[in-house]
């Protein structure tokens, strides 16, 4: 392979998440959040695992803040636990919680690392869900009051916002398939869920506004293509790249839901929970679209679906739709890998939605990653990073407005209902081992590429 060099000022980083990663989650005033719920519900988490002390990061902050610095990371993507700074989700802060994420985004600074701040990465406070949760209207005005929250205690020095994390997952899989928390299976609440996140984020950009900032937000998109040529092949493409993408990219960018969408929902829902004004909300113009790539969806119109993440409920709508598996190379999340995908994503964006900058927000893998002799040789995922990171070069090189990449994980921790079943970071965590962290084969390559700004041949 040849080498490749980024674009200038092409912005280099690592991501993770809140309820992922900090652990300490009863302490200084933090209250439950739904994933404290849900990983405590028997059956929900493999192996019962929970975030209660997950990487134990809360307390490991100068610690992980000296490894982001040794990785020369440009920018570091983390969240904001919503219940941490506003227990029970209403109300005033709380100063203590508040001060942990001071604290992050001042060490951030000093290191030259620039702060990428998510304000909802699926957990929400408890008292919100019980009070009706994402299918409620009232968490959009909840959203938003948190939001002016966080603005007012870190908005002196933070510049880059993002709204929500991945609303699909957070309202199809919360609300519809229930393999997320809240773990309801009710296919009209994913659907009301979905428009309530959107009108929050939308709530949120306004808030911002009148106080003189900006806020993105970050999408998952998939690359969707039918296994065959067929009538119905195709139709079944169409609904799953409308589930998964247009559902999405269409209310945040042309300020509509698709109709074709809305027609496959129809017996489901009238999306009857549109209101006037709604739509211009949350199609407010975004500093920039983040996109978080994995995968790309095969998928045949000769049902039936398969299980987990693609099963029926996390589809509503989709018809007799079969996710189909080509044999090709897969991470231990059982995902194709598929870097052409992000090629595909990111040109296809750029040509249907067009003028809103574009950053990768999550990219990585999950290996079976074995520690031998105190080092973790990961040459999988390097392999996976290096593949994908050219995918963006070359979806540059065709006019896509991509502007930075941050790599999924800066280190291994909860991966949701797979617990710590399943390692992503390019940092090792040792659970057993008093939480040690080893960098992987896989942050040492990072590092060089940040430093060259370019890939090796
Ligand atoms: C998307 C999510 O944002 C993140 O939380 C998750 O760990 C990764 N994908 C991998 O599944």
């Amino acid at each position: 392979m040849s080498p490749v060099q980024f674009p200038p000022g092409f912005l280099l980083g690592a991501a993770t998440a809140a309820y992922q990663i900090e652990g300490a989650a009863a302490v200084d005033g933090r209250t439950p959040s739904i994933w404290d719920t849900f990983s405590k519900t028997p059956g929900k988490v493999r192996e019962g695992h929970t975030g209660d002390v997950a990487c134990d990061h809360y307390h490991r902050l100068d610690e992980d803040l000296a490894l982001m610095g040794d990785l020369g990371l440009a920018a570091y993507r983390f969240s904001v636990s919503w219940s941490r700074v506003q227990p029970g989700g209403r109300g005033g802060p709380n100063a203590q919680g508040l001060d942990f994420y001071k604290r992050l985004v001042d060490g951030l600074l000093e290191r030259g690392i620039e702060p990428w701040l998510t304000m909802y990465h699926w957990d929400l406070p408890q008292e919100l869900e019980d009070a009706g949760g994402w299918p409620v209207r009232d968490t959009a005005q909840r959203f938003r009051d948190y939001a002016v929250l966080l603005h007012d205690a870190l908005g002196d020095r933070v510049s880059r916002w993002s709204t929500l994390n991945e609303p699909w997952c957070s309202a199809l899989l919360g609300y519809s398939s229930g393999d997320h928390a809240p773990g309801r299976q009710e296919p009209a609440d994913g659907i009301a869920a979905t428009h309530h996140l959107l009108l929050g984020h939308g709530l949120a950009v306004q808030a911002f506004q009148e106080r003189g900032a900006t806020t993105g937000i970050t999408l998952n998109l998939y690359a969707v293509s039918p296994e065959t040529s067929s009538a119905a092949d195709a139709d079944a493409a169409r609904r799953i790249d409308g589930l998964a993408n247009r559902l999405f990219l269409d209310p945040v960018l042309k300020g509509s839901y698709p109709e074709d969408v809305k027609e496959d929902l129809r017996e489901i829902t009238d999306f009857g929970f549109v209101q006037d004004g709604d739509l211009a909300l949350i199609s407010q113009p975004l500093p920039f679209l983040g996109i978080n790539y994995y995968s790309r969806h095969v998928v045949s119109g000769a049902g039936p679906v398969e299980p987990y993440w693609r099963k029926p409920g996390a589809w509503p709508g989709s018809g007799n739709v079969r996710f189909v598996e080509r044999g090709v190379p897969k991470t231990a999340m059982n995902w194709e890998i598929d870097a052409p995908g992000l090629v595909e994503v990111l040109t296809r964006v750029a040509r249907e939605y067009p003028s809103v900058p574009l950053y990768i927000t999550e990219n990585g893998a999950a290996f079976d990653d074995k520690l031998a002799d105190g080092a973790v040789d990961d040459a999988d995922r390097v392999a996976y990073l290096d593949a994908h990171l050219r995918a963006c070069v070359e979806a540059v090189e065709a006019g896509a407005p991509l502007r930075g990449y941050f790599a999924w994980s800066l280190m291994d921790n909860f991966e949701w209902a797979w617990g710590y079943t399943r390692r992503f970071g390019m940092i090792y965590v040792d659970y057993e081992d008093g939480q040690r962290r080893i960098p992987k084969r896989s942050a040492g390559w990072y590092a060089d590429v940040i430093r060259s700004g370019g890939l090796p041949a």
